[in-house]
């Protein structure tokens, strides 16, 4: 087994419902986890993935990007002074700019619901069955200036069923998604 020395201080970037910031925060509770989340941001303060960080006292940073340069600039400040050495992107619905990402020097992880490089962007259960996929999945990435582009981290992928919908496809990969981040994370400390 991998050993970690001491707990990588962790930021989880969220918009909305906060899945899988919540599976995180349970997975980073684990003795064999190699984070410690110590900071949630939002761009949305009526986020219901907050309550995740509220219940467990995790202190949480909320701007709402609309000047994106000055809440990158603060988030940034937040992130330096509290050492944070991983950022991970859960349903964070915000494009990070280059000058983010070259000013913070560690990984920045990224979860998309499909099997990358195939559908970038949004909307990807519907496109998937608009199309006839046979398969669809998640993509763990590293996050780099163009759109869900950077370096694959792990991919896990399920059948497309005659019966599905994007409802349901949605709900079986929130499902695998849950079990494939920390994999991920895992797989990229594993390498560090
Ligand atoms: C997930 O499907 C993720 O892949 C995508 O946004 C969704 C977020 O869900 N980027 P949740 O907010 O973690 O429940």
């Amino acid at each position: 087994m991998v050993k970690f020395v001491g707990k990588i201080n962790t930021a989880v970037f969220i918009s909305g419902r906060g899945s899988n910031l919540k599976n995180l925060i349970k997975f980073s509770e684990k003795k064999i986890s190699p984070i410690k989340i110590i900071l949630v941001v939002t761009n949305n303060k009526n986020a219901k993935g907050l309550n995740f960080a509220k219940n467990k006292k995790i202190p949480f940073l909320i701007n709402n990007f609309k000047n994106k340069t000055l809440s990158e600039n603060k988030t940034i400040k937040r992130i330096k002074k509290n050492k944070i050495e991983l950022i991970c992107l859960a349903g964070f619905m915000k494009i990070l700019t280059s000058n983010f990402i070259k000013k913070y020097k560690h990984p920045i992880l990224n979860i998309h619901p499909s099997l990358l490089p195939k559908y970038k962007g949004l909307n990807t259960h519907q496109r998937v069955i608009n199309n006839n996929e046979q398969f669809t999945g998640s993509t763990v990435h590293l996050v780099n200036s163009k759109l869900d582009s950077g370096k694959i981290i792990l991919q896990r992928k399920i059948k497309i069923l005659k019966n599905d919908n994007p409802k349901t496809l949605e709900k079986k990969i929130l499902k695998l998604e849950h079990k494939l981040y920390p994999d991920a994370i895992l797989k990229l400390l594993a390498n560090f």
